[in-house]
């Protein structure tokens, strides 16, 4: 099973608009399934299909210490959040090397689908809550500094691109190597 590319911020492909997904077939599982895999090797807690350029409501998150508790969110709606807020210290696949403290909803209820269309609902709270919230952002076509102050997000845009330029050069340097 391939690894997917995962999209780096500033891509302006992070700001698509995920669509729900309408067909469970073979081909929804692979996606999952590679999913999974490429969040693994990041490593990482959570991953969204839109960080990997396809625009369906599909995400992975593996919260737990052990990585075996591997689920699956499709469709997800929240449908219910605490009044009660916490700051979290996020980072993100799209966004690496870059961790920042971020305002969420303590405990979400979220009601989704699982991988064979079946609907489930699940109430969710400490990190689990922050990553589920934080990937239905990227399926809205947000990205977590976004919520940080403009200088910030200006700084960090700059430190992506630069980076992006550098590893294009040493690329090119290989390929002429
Ligand atoms: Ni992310």
């Amino acid at each position: 099973m391939p690894l997917l590319n995962i999209l780096r911020y500033p891509d302006p492909r992070l700001h698509k608009v995920a669509k729900p997904v309408t067909t469970f077939d073979a081909k929804l599982k692979q996606l999952a399934e590679d999913m999974a895999e490429t969040m693994y090797e990041a490593p990482g807690v959570g991953l969204a299909a839109t960080q990997v350029d396809v625009h369906e409501q599909l995400i992975v998150i593996d919260t737990s210490d052990a990585r075996t508790d591997l689920r699956v969110f499709i469709n997800p709606e929240i449908v219910w959040a605490s009044a009660e807020m916490q700051v979290y210290e996020e980072g993100c696949l799209s966004v690496p090397g870059i961790y920042d403290g971020v305002e969420r909803h303590a405990q979400v209820r979220v009601k989704a689908l699982d991988i064979e269309g079946k609907p489930f609902e699940l109430e969710a709270d400490g990190l689990l809550a922050v990553c589920i919230q934080h990937e239905m952002d990227h399926l809205k076509g947000k990205v977590f500094v976004e919520y940080l102050s403009p200088l910030k997000r200006n700084r960090i845009k700059t430190k992506m691109l630069k980076e992006e330029r550098e590893q294009t050069k040493s690329r090119k340097q290989a390929a002429v190597r």
